[in-house]
């Protein structure tokens, strides 16, 4: 079942990590050889995601995760290792060796064929007879042939067999159309076609991967918009319409709309980084999607009570990822899209630079709950909003909504500024007291960070770890059964990383972090990129490892040590490497 340590090797040598990488993550050169950039797999405001080429790993400072470019990829593909191999293998044009058998790994490559084939149909009917319906439907709602291109849009005839014949054809069998949500299951046995008579939208990943469709009904009717149903290769509250082209955008922020047409049109407006969210209120999957490519978002729902809903819910989802977020009112009841064709797009730019940040959105929100007209109300509207200014960090933003408030109510401003402080009290009194909980874990430190490993010799584990980071640097050190040994090891997961680098070591590989995800779990590459990406002195190397042997023997065997003591002493003297 296992690839072998020199395909790995070659498979992580045809994929540099900071090119993978750098396809999901801006990474900027800073300190020494190392890349960094905003982790892709938490949220934070400064890089400390990074990424060693020459050691061919990543490691982020922040939430402990790391590992070779494969296990970058099983992480943020959500693949599974075979998976990510043959990911990057295709990524670099290598062959496969011939594997055991991953039952999933096929299949979804298929049915991501299969839909990229779909789509081509697709969008060769505009061209056939039977599409002029849907080229006249797209030059009334002003869709560009250019645009029909970049989004790949498509049109489903109105048969039953259409698109399920044609992929046949291909070589796909019935069930493979049912599974890509293509075709449905006939009463009497076969299938039909799923989308009929439909302007047809890829939804394509960011990747690159055409994963799902959304198809629109020429004109009037119902239901207005069909979707591909959740298959293996696609999940509706993962995806966002549009974001495979708005994540090359230079525009510095992601707009956020409501409906596949608006994104066309929008993006056709020079607006080219629109998205949607599949007709679903955005998900927070769909939030932390959108954080991995922007810091700012502006939301442009449509104007109507479910649109303002829906803004409402997603800004807090926004900011939680610390991401800045606008919202933009269109006027007159409209959509961006109807308002772009009814007044330009300089107007729609207009509207954007005007746009409400999202506390002035969320305060005209609270106002709208309660009655001002009332004492009462005006109590719970000040309780409500001195909460939300609390949560802002700036001083001076703080006073201009303080301001902004005592006048809306007709209240001293100082009763504002008194609330606002109360509020701000209680907060940072929470966030103290969860600071000291912290702070009062001794061992956190010492604990490896986000993996789910722990020690339970913290002490023995700095050695067996430190044993580690030296046989990665210098290995000849631990040749001829020199070094301590793993079952002497406190740490079940050290002593597991510790032998598959000796392995590989002793059989004459080279010890990469990809090579040895082959043998460890996730977690163990963690833990494994996380020790070496420290730097060690090499100056010491003997010394360092007598030391080493001597704590982990002391720890874990004490009654035992009178051969080891042998060999430590004998390190000691061993001549030529300094120190
Ligand atoms: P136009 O009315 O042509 O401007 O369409 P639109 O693309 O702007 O869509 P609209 O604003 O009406 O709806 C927003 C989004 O909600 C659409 O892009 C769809 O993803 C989704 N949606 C709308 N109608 C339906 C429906 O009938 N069924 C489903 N499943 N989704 C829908
Ligand atoms: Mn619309």
């Amino acid at each position: 079942m296992a690839f072998s340590p020199d395909f790995l090797q070659e498979l992580a040598e045809r994929n540099p990590i900071e090119e993978v990488v750098g396809e999901y993550v801006a990474l900027t050169k800073r300190s020494g050889q190392n890349l960094f950039g905003l982790c892709p797999f938490h949220s934070e405001k400064t890089p400390s995601f990074s990424v060693s080429p020459s050691k061919q790993i990543y490691h982020c400072f922040g939430c402990g995760k790391g590992g070779s470019v494969i296990n970058f990829i099983m992480e943020i593909e959500r693949l599974s290792f075979p998976e990510a191999v043959e990911f990057l293998a295709r990524r670099a044009g290598m062959a496969v060796p011939e594997q055991g058998h991953d039952p999933n790994r096929g299949r979804r490559e298929r049915l991501l064929e299969l839909n990229r084939e779909a789509a081509r149909w697709f969008y060769s009917q505009l061209s056939a007879p039977e599409g002029a319906a849907a080229v006249e439907y797209m030059r009334r709602r002003q869709i560009s042939p250019r645009m029909a291109r970049s989004f790949g849009l498509g049109f489903a005839p109105d048969g039953w067999s259409g698109l399920t014949d044609a992929m046949k054809q291909k070589g796909y069998t019935e069930r493979e159309l049912a599974e890509a949500g293509l075709a449905k299951n006939g009463r009497r046995g076969g299938v039909y076609d799923a989308f009929r008579n439909r302007l047809m939208f890829p939804v394509i990943d960011v990747r690159g991967n055409v994963v799902a469709f959304s198809g629109r009904i020429l004109g009037d009717g119902e239901p207005k918009y069909l979707n591909s149903p959740d298959t293996p290769v696609f999940s509706k509250s993962h995806n966002l319409f549009g974001l495979n082209l708005a994540k090359k955008s230079k525009a510095g922020y992601i707009l956020l709309v409501e409906g596949n047409i608006d994104v066309v049109s929008l993006h056709q407006a020079g607006f080219d980084s629109a998205v949607a969210s599949l007709g679903t209120s955005l998900t927070g999957e769909q939030a932390r999607l959108l954080s991995r490519f922007t810091k700012r978002v502006v939301i442009c729902y449509d104007a109507d009570a479910a649109g303002r809903k829906a803004a409402q819910r997603a800004i807090p989802m926004l900011e939680k990822l610390e991401l800045a977020v606008r919202v933009v009112t269109v006027p007159e009841g409209k959509d961006p899209d109807e308002f772009i064709k009814a007044r330009g797009p300089e107007a729609f730019r207009a509207l954007i630079e005007d746009s409400e940040n999202g506390v002035e959105f969320r305060l005209q929100r609270a106002a709208e709950g309660f009655d001002l007209g009332s004492d009462d109300g005006k109590v719970g509207y000040l309780r409500e909003a001195a909460a939300l200014i609390a949560t802002l960090p700036d001083s001076v933003t703080r006073e201009v909504y303080a301001l902004r408030v005592a006048e809306q109510c007709s209240v001293a401003a100082e009763a504002v500024r008194d609330a606002v402080r109360q509020a701000r009290r209680r907060r940072l009194n929470g966030e103290r007291r969860r600071a000291e909980r912290e702070n009062t874990r001794p061992l956190r430190q010492s604990q490896p960070q986000g993996v789910a490993i722990r020690f339970e010799n913290p002490a023995s584990a700095a050695a067996e770890a430190g044993a580690i980071r030296l046989l990665a640097q210098s290995p000849e050190l631990f040749r001829n059964g020199a070094g301590p040994n793993p079952e002497h090891f406190s740490s079940p997961e050290l002593a597991h990383i510790y032998e598959a680098m000796l392995d590989f070591t002793r059989s004459g590989h080279e010890c990469s972090a990809a090579a040895l995800s082959s043998r460890l779990t996730p977690d163990e590459v963690g833990l494994y990129t996380s020790l070496i990406q420290e730097p060690v002195s090499a100056a010491n190397g003997p010394r360092a490892l007598a030391d080493y042997i001597h704590k982990i023997e002391a720890e874990n065997c004490p009654d035992d040590t009178s051969d080891l003591r042998a060999v430590a002493a004998k390190l000691k003297e061993t001549k030529g490497y300094g120190g």
